[in-house]
């Protein structure tokens, strides 16, 4: 039989065809898929140029090959179509098995979290920030001239004893350095009437180090301190501040008292405490009297306060004529026990990750 031209262009044409189907089983990722398909179906792939040579058939052959050629088109554009399809699922399979890796529990690195009193801090910052308070620092490591002389504690006070105090050799050893570890955050004080002129607003928070070491001291402590010097700074003024401060922390109105007390760096010198924020409520709302945190008095024992000692603003360059302040200053530590329930103020400072962990970020 005579053999016609549309023979060898149709043989062509599954030659492709199984070229083609031969290179997709090698196929595995979308980008293989996407080339193979341009060397074949292509607007310059090998089988679109095979239908170039439809125009040299003879009339009756082109049906026949017309035919050959959607058929064998289609059937390539199926082929890519269910391969495409087979990537993408395998694609999500192992994308799930990546996740499923990522939440394995026993391959996670254990993640710390934020100790109460660092949470108690920031909580505390918060708040005087807010109250328009500049939060600062000072050193560990303090000059017994800040930490005792200029806040009105001169060498013979009692005072220097009160505070138990860690001398601290000098850079070469010297044992007459005047260096303590700071026993209050007051010195911070000092320092911020060195530096700025009034009008001061300054909160001061951090460790504090005293000989102490008992069941419900530690030798290493923190504190708050706050500071106003301003024209016409009255009393009055500390204790709304403080009212303020226990209403926005406890974000419930509490009443705050002043009693009259002795510290060397204010006059006069006052112990403040707070409403208990703590007591049980019967229904209608009235306190019940068994407390465990207030012992049923209704009020906690905070800080110290009073007006800044004009000797204290003298020895800072401030003119006690021209200028009044007051400060206060308490334990950080007990207020992060009294939030969170402590019992043992020891629980903070062990670093026992079974206690740390149930404070979770
Ligand atoms: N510095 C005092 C102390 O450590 C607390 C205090 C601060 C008292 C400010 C009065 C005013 O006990």
């Amino acid at each position: 039989m005579l053999r016609r031209v549309s023979d060898d262009v149709t043989e062509a044409l599954r030659a492709e065809q199984q070229r083609f189907e031969a290179a997709l089983a090698e196929v595995n990722d979308a980008d293989a898929l996407y080339e193979l398909q341009v060397q074949f179906i292509g607007k310059k792939g090998s089988v679109s140029k095979l239908r170039g040579r439809m125009g040299k058939l003879a009339p009756e052959e082109r049906k026949a090959f017309g035919m050959a050629f959607n058929e064998v088109k289609k059937a390539i554009e199926a082929s890519l179509e269910g391969k495409h399809r087979a990537i993408k699922t395998l694609q999500r399979e192992a994308d799930l098995g990546r996740f499923e890796d990522l939440t394995m529990a026993d391959t996670m690195s254990p993640v710390g979290s934020i100790h109460p009193v660092t949470r108690t801090r920031r909580q505390l910052s918060r708040v005087f920030r807010k109250l328009g308070f500049d939060v600062v620092d000072g050193p560990h490591v303090e000059h017994e001239l800040y930490n005792f002389d200029k806040l009105n504690i001169p060498a013979d006070h009692p005072a220097r004893d009160m505070q138990d105090t860690f001398f601290v050799n000098g850079p070469a050893g010297e044992t007459d350095s005047n260096l303590v570890l700071r026993t209050h955050t007051s010195p911070v004080q000092i320092r911020t009437m060195l530096g700025r002129k009034p009008p001061i607003r300054i909160v001061a928070m951090g460790t504090v180090f005293r000989k102490d070491d008992d069941p419900t001291h530690s030798p290493m402590f923190h504190q708050i301190e706050g500071l106003c010097v301003d024209e016409h700074v009255t009393m009055a003024d500390l204790k709304t501040t403080l009212y303020r401060f226990v209403g926005a922390f406890f974000e419930t109105d509490l009443k705050v008292r002043l009693r009259p007390s002795f510290f060397p760096f204010v006059e006069p010198g006052a112990e403040f405490d707070m409403e208990c924020p703590f007591c049980p409520k019967d229904d209608a709302g009235a306190k019940l009297p068994d407390c465990g945190v207030c012992k049923g008095s209704q009020w906690v024992e905070l800080g110290g306060a009073g007006m800044v000692h004009p000797k204290v603003l003298q020895a800072c360059d401030i003119d006690p004529q021209e200028h009044s302040g007051w400060a206060f200053g308490f334990g950080i530590d007990r207020m992060a026990m009294l939030l969170h329930e402590i019992t043992k103020l020891g629980l903070l400072f062990d670093g026992d990750a079974r206690f740390l962990e149930q404070f979770p970020c």
